[in-house]
């Protein structure tokens, strides 16, 4: 489509033949394991592993294999290795880079039968599971125990932790349990030759030589696949509290940050950034009844987790009358229970699922230092509107341009909502950019990933060194390429 980037079908890879599909058929056993679109047309039934979540990306992919075991994975990528035929895996395929998409006919690798949870330590909070657990299944299970899975996201409900992993999501919970990089104890991979990297380790110290699963977290599905997950759980904290509120400037949202930490010090685990554009759309989309009576430039959503609510709401007040009668924010609300603060959460979480109501978007997730992490939101609006690509009639392809993210992360999403995906849209936006990310030492990609969208760019964020070392890594775990190709290495 107009989003790709031009891209020839590696002569390298074999392509599919009914011996291939035969082979696979046996191993895998049973019909539902085995997607077929070789011998028979299968095109509806591989249509969804075969497009992303925004409808952005379309592979050619005709098989799709889903193993049921580590031995599968092995047997599968060592007979796609020795044969040369290339493989995409996939878990929830809520990916937003279009890393889980094949680009030609690559073969798909589903992991979701792979879902089993298989332990649990009370004591420790390791838990034991399998990479195509879905990532709010996991966090159930975990809760009713009383703990919690160190990740959320909007995409909850499919993703899986395998995927999760694979793009080292970041999310809801990164600025109080920290990244994937830390709570993942223990991995098991599978190699494109087949080679199982077992590395179950379940303690939080482990510095025996390289942390070679370090690698996988954030891999993006290049190196191998993973198929078993040590995760290091935190105690989940008895007392939940959420405030929103509204800002007329994204100074005073920084000034909010800051007295948020100040005053709400170790009970803070989150601290959310929507402005007015985001809000707008979602009660657009949505409806139902604004969190606050007026329209704010911005807002932002602080959540508390501690372990005595009376005490932690009183703080809470504190910090919103406080913030208020310094006038840093103009307006604001403390959810009263469960379901109110869901409620609040739904004005952030919703923003993703609202923002493709008109057609797409290009999304850009990137990290800058706080003091201008707003500004490239003006900026890139008014340079859409000085190219006449922004409006509200069907001749412009831009409807809005909006931002919103995980603030006490550094993390914006700046999103270009379009009617239409237009290619002089993405030469006002590329390099564009990337060069504003690269002038203020950002990151280009801070937590969805490279995969196909960004596989041009990682140069604004990695110096030649660094991604020649990366190269060096790829040609090491996969000399022979088959792992998600013409992705970002
Ligand atoms: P997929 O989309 O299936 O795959 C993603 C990548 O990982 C691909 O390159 C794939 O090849 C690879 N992969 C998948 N499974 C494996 C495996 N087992 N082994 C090796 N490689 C594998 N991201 C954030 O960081 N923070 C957010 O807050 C956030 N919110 C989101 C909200 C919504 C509504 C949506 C749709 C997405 C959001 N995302 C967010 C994007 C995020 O990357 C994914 O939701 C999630 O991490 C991907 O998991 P998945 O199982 O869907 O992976
Ligand atoms: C989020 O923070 O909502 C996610 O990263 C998804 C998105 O960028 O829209
Ligand atoms: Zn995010």
């Amino acid at each position: 489509t107009d989003t790709y980037p031009s891209l020839t079908r590696d002569p390298r890879f074999a392509k599919l033949t009914p011996e291939h599909v035969a082979f696979f058929k046996e191993l895998l056993g049973q019909d539902s394991a085995v997607i077929d679109g070789v011998n028979a047309n299968a095109d509806a039934d591989l249509e969804p592993f075969n497009e992303d979540w925004m409808h952005k990306y379309k592979g050619q992919c005709r098989l799709v294999l889903k193993p049921g075991s580590t031995e599968d994975v092995s047997k599968i990528l060592r007979y796609c290795n020795e044969n040369k035929l290339a493989v995409v895996p996939q878990g929830g395929n809520t990916g937003l880079v279009g890393g889980s998409i094949p680009v030609f006919d690559e073969i798909v690798i589903s992991m979701g039968r792979m879902n089993t949870i298989h332990s649990f330590d009370e004591m420790s909070g390791s838990l034991v599971l399998d990479a195509g657990c879905i990532l709010e299944v996991a966090d159930q299970y975990v809760a009713e125990k009383g703990y919690i899975f160190p990740l959320d996201l909007g995409a909850k409900g499919s993703c899986h932790v395998g995927g999760n992993v694979s793009t080292n999501a970041g999310g809801l919970r990164l600025l109080r349990y920290g990244s994937l990089h830390g709570s993942v104890l223990g991995m098991e991979a599978v190699l494109p030759d087949g080679t199982v990297m077992n590395d179950m380790c379940t303690l939080r110290k482990n510095n025996t030589g390289y942390d070679l699963k370090q690698l996988f977290i954030g891999a993006e599905g290049t190196l191998g696949i993973v198929t078993k997950l040590v995760v290091q759980c935190a105690q989940r904290s008895p007392a939940i509290n959420v405030a929103l509120f509204g800002l007329e400037s994204y100074e005073k949202a920084q000034k909010a940050f800051r007295e948020a930490k100040l005053q709400l010090s170790e009970i803070l685990s989150a601290f959310e950034l929507m402005d007015g554009t985001s809000q707008r759309l979602v009660h657009k989309i949505r409806g139902g009844n604004k969190p606050l009576e007026n329209d704010y430039p911005f807002y932002c959503l602080v959540e508390t987790s501690g372990s005595n609510s009376e005490h932690d709401y009183e703080k809470l007040e504190k910090f919103l009358e406080d913030v208020m009668s310094n006038e840093v924010i103009a307006d604001g609300v403390v959810a009263q229970d469960a379901s109110q603060i869901k409620n609040l959460w739904s004005w952030r979480e919703g923003i993703t699922e609202c923002i493709g109501h008109w057609g797409g978007t290009y999304k850009y997730d990137v990290s800058i230092p706080l003091s201008d992490m707003y500004s490239i939101v003006h900026e890139v609006k008014d340079r859409l509107s000085a190219a006449g690509l922004l409006g509200d009639t069907d001749k412009h392809p831009v409807v809005d341009v909006l931002g919103y993210g995980h603030m006490g992360d550094s993390n914006l999403h700046l999103n270009i909502c379009v009617r239409r995906y237009d290619k002089e849209v993405e030469k006002v936006l590329e390099p564009y950019v990337y060069e504003w990310i690269e002038k203020r030492q950002g990151s280009i990609s801070a937590e969805h990933g490279l995969g196909l969208a960004k596989k041009n760019y990682i140069g604004y964020s990695r110096s030649g060194t660094m991604i020649g070392l990366m190269k060096q890594i790829k040609t090491l775990y996969d000399p022979v390429g088959i792992m998600n190709p013409y992705k970002y290495i």
